[in-house]
């Protein structure tokens, strides 16, 4: 075998080495077996947090799936990141240096906008052998989709997944194409005015808006119905592609009308269980 930590192939049975595991949005149950699974193993769950004392968002959902855990936290500042990502990276170094396997947990993908990968590429830096892996994790827009019953592509169309965090001209070309779904991270803050920009664009019909799933204070409604004000840092926005909201309607033909973000008939999760707010008290920061 060789020497040095390494985590083999995705069954990380072998010790050592740095897993990124996605834990969802929010609602633990969304922790995929492979997640549960991987930080179960490891030596070291480290989860981000905004100060020491502050259960941070993806430790509270893994509190919650694997009860018992141990979880050390990696404080991020808020503001200049770097330095947190700096800390944080030469804490798993010494762990991997002491031959531990070690797991961070991020919300959603440790793959799509996280500070997981910050955090993988200064460790690689360090320790160029260093084994590094990631575990897939269900996205904040996949859970959208879901709880507000949003096909979001079909056939040949295309989706753009862009921030928005300097306000709707992010949105750019992105709606342009009737044809490409858009779905929008980063922008609860500038939420009115990226409802004014989709209505202007014709792309307001359908689109739809997720606050906080799976978390304590979740929303999720029709974009036009979330005009009054800004949402929290955890908001996310798919704009399905032009049309999709009325064929939608015509094939419902006769049907209820249910409320974006009412859980149907059919729910197949335990409400007491999805509810994340039960037994742990989330410091409320954004992001973490
Ligand atoms: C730093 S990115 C993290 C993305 C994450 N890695 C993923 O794969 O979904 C933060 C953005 O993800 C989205 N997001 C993550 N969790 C969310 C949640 N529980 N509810 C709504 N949006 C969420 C929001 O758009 C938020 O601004």
């Amino acid at each position: 075998m060789p020497e040095g930590p390494q985590v083999s192939d995705q069954t990380t049975t072998v010790r050592g080495g740095l897993i990124g595991v996605g834990v969802g949005p929010g609602d633990p149950e969304l922790l995929t077996m492979r997640a549960v699974r991987v930080i179960r193993a490891a030596d070291r769950v480290l989860a981000p947090s905004s100060a020491i004392d502050a259960v941070g968002r993806a430790e509270s959902i893994v509190r919650q799936a694997c009860p018992g855990v141990p979880i050390e936290r990696l404080v991020f500042a808020m503001g200049d990141a770097a330095p947190s990502i700096e800390a944080a990276a030469a804490t798993i170094v010494a762990h991997l240096d002491a031959g531990d396997r070690v797991v961070f947990v991020t919300l959603g993908d440790p793959n799509v906008y996280s500070t997981f990968s910050s955090v993988a590429a200064i460790v690689t830096e360090l320790r160029p052998g260093a084994a590094i892996e990631t575990v897939p994790g269900i996205m904040a827009f996949q859970e959208l989709a879901s709880r507000s019953g949003t096909v979001v592509l079909q056939n040949t169309e295309r989706l753009a997944l862009i921030t928005a965090l300097d306000g709707p001209d992010s949105l750019g070309d992105a709606l342009d194409d009737p044809t490409q779904a858009v779905v929008v991270y980063k922008g609860g803050r500038h939420l009115p005015e990226m409802a004014k920009r989709l209505a202007s664009t014709g792309r307001l019909d359908g689109a739809v808006v997720g606050e906080l799933l799976g978390l304590p204070g979740e929303r999720v409604l029709p974009v036009a119905a979330a005009v009054e004000g800004p949402a929290a840092y955890l908001a996310t926005l798919i704009v399905p592609p032009a049309g999709r909201a009325l064929e939608l309607r015509k094939a419902e033909n006769g049907l209820p009308d249910r409320q974006a973000g009412e859980r149907s008939e059919l729910d197949l999760s335990e409400p007491e269980i999805s509810r994340p707010s039960a037994g742990v008290a989330v410091q409320r920061t954004e992001g973490l």
